[in-house]
C-alpha cells in the first residue's frame, strides 16, 4: 500500500523556555536542529511516498533552513491552535494523494528510526491502526489537587504511547473531521481519536530512546546522548 507521513511541528514549545533559536523543534541537538533529525528518518525511508509537515506561519524561513537539502522531499501546511488541528490540516493536504496508510509523528521526537517505522507499518492494516508504546514501569498514583495520594492504579496492561502512529488513511481523516465537527479538541494523540471513532488500534514495541522533547532538560539529555554515541 501507499504510505504517507504527517509530521506536526507547529507548536510554540513554551514549556522548553525561550531561546534565540526559537521553538524547541528548531533548537540544535548534536549540532543540528531537532526537526532535521526527525525529517531525515522519514525522508530516508524507502516505503514512504508523501511527507507533509505542519508548521507555524511564523516559522517558514526557519523551517526551510532547518530542512536544508531535505526540503524538496516534503510539503508544508500551516498548523492550527492545537496539535489535533495541525494534524487535521496536514491530513487534509494529503487527501488527493491516493494513500492507503498514513503515519502521524511529533516533530519533537527526533530519535525515531527506520526499525521503529518498520514496526509501526507492519502493525497497520485496512481495518486497524498501530502505535508504538512501552509498558509502564513506574507505580502509578492517583492524587488530589493538593497532592495527597488517593489511590494506586494497577499498572498491568498500561502502556505509554509514542509516535509515529499509523492508520488507514481514509478512516483517520474521516475520524479527525468528525471529531472537529463534534467540537472535540481535547485529544492528545491520534490513537485517542481512532478510539473515539471505533477504529481498532494495535500496540507494537516502542523504543525507549524515542523520547519527546518537551522541557529544557530534554534538550540537555538529547545533547548528552548524541555526544556519547558520537564518541
Ligand atoms: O506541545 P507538545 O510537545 O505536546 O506538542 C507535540 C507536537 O505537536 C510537537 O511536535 C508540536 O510542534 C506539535 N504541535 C502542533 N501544533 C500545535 C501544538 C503542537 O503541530 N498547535
Amino acid at each position: 500500500g501507499k504510505i504517507g507521513v504527517v509530521i506536526v511541528a507547529a507548536g510554540r514549545g513554551e514549556r522548553a523556555g525561550q531561546s534565540a533559536e526559537g521553538p524547541k523543534q528548531y533548537r540544535s541537538i548534536g549540532g543540528e536542529p531537532v526537526i532535521r533529525r526527525t525529517l531525515r528518518a522519514f525522508a530516508g525511508h524507502p516505503a514512504i511516498s508523501d511527507i507533509v509537515v505542519a508548521i507555524h506561519a511564523d516559522d517558514a524561513t526557519q523551517f526551510d533552513r532547518a530542512a536544508g537539502d531535505l526540503r524538496p522531499r516534503m510539503r508544508t501546511v500551516v498548523g492550527g491552535g492545537t496539535r489535533q488541528e495541525s494534524t487535521l490540516h496536514a491530513l487534509a493536504a494529503l487527501a488527493d494523494s491516493d494513500l492507503d496508510f498514513v503515519l502521524i509523528h511529533d516533530g519533537v521526537r527526533p530519535f525515531v528510526d527506520g526499525s521503529l517505522i518498520d514496526r509501526v507499518i507492519a502493525g497497520v492494516d485496512q481495518g486497524r491502526g498501530s502505535l508504538p508504546a512501552l509498558p509502564v514501569s513506574d507505580t502509578l498514583k492517583n492524587a488530589s489537587a493538593d497532592r495527597i495520594v488517593i489511590g494506586t492504579t494497577d499498572r498491568a496492561g498500561l502502556f505509554a504511547a509514542q509516535t509515529p502512529q499509523g492508520f488507514p488513511f481514509a478512516a483517520i481523516l474521516e475520524a479527525h473531521q468528525r471529531a472537529a465537527e463534534a467540537g472535540r479538541d481535547d485529544f492528545t494523540d491520534d490513537a485517542a481519536i481512532a478510539e473515539w471513532a471505533k477504529i481498532p488500534v494495535r500496540i507494537v514495541d516502542g523504543n525507549a530512546d524515542n523520547t519527546k522533547i518537551t522541557w529544557a532538560k530534554d534538550l540537555e539529555m538529547a545533547n548528552l546522548r548524541l555526544a556519547q554515541s558520537a564518541s
